[in-house]
């Protein structure tokens, strides 16, 4: 148990609080419009792929970071197994987002990784993929879809979800290495969290 007040975080660490949210039942989904000039993909990821997507949405600007520490054959794992499927949405050519689905044998359903590019955020794109995501998720019969945030995520995230439907239920706070000094990240990744060296 942890006492109230302020608690030191061990040097060269970061702490941040993550949200747990749920959608116990479908939701009703607004239908928007195809943002302009953008195409929703299935895609059956190599690794190169993944990782590049990864790094554009999550790494670069909000210091995601989980899946950089995987082996070739830790990832590989991941992206072939049978319950997890991944789309994007391209726009000129390149793809643009992801979005990450984990099926259990538990009737659940976990939205793994969910992002933007700094290229669509704000055109709407996020709305269209995220009806994409409750749509796919409750094709299937769970009986719960979940995530988690954290406060290293964009400020815009948690409104987002709470928007689409998802209930806050539990609150932690996690400690893990500054990826950028673990060399995982370069040190200009993440300009929101100052690195404390
Ligand atoms: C969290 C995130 C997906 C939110 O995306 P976003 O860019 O704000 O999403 P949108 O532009 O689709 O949506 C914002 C709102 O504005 C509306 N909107 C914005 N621009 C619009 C446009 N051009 N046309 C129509 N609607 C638009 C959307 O419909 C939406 O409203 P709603 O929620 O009431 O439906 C995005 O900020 C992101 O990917 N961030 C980086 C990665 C991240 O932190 N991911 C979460 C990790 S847990």
């Amino acid at each position: 148990m942890l006492e109230d007040g302020f608690h030191d975080v061990p040097q060269g660490k970061l702490a941040v609080v993550v949200t747990h949210l749920e959608m116990c039942s479908r939701m009703p989904l607004r239908d928007v419009p195809t943002p302009d000039g953008v195409t929703l993909r299935k895609v059956e990821p190599t690794l190169n792929w993944y990782r590049d997507i990864f790094n554009r949405v999550g790494s670069h600007e909000w210091l995601w970071y989980g899946r950089l520490k995987k082996s070739d054959a830790e990832l590989q794992a991941i992206l072939s197994a049978q319950e997890t499927v991944f789309y994007t949405l391209s726009k000129d050519g390149h793809d643009e987002a992801l979005l990450e689905l984990k099926f259990g044998d538990d009737q659940e359903c976990e939205l793994a990784y969910f992002g933007l590019t700094p290229k669509l955020i704000g055109t709407g794109a996020g709305r269209y993929l995220m009806n994409h995501a409750i749509r796919t998720a409750w094709a299937r019969p769970i009986s719960r879809f979940r995530l988690h945030t954290c406060t290293m995520d964009s400020p815009q995230a948690m409104s987002f979800y709470i928007r689409s439907g998802f209930t806050p239920y539990k609150r932690q706070i996690e400690i893990d290495d500054d990826p950028r000094l673990i060399g995982l990240l370069g040190s200009e990744a993440g300009p929101h969290v100052p690195i404390i060296s």
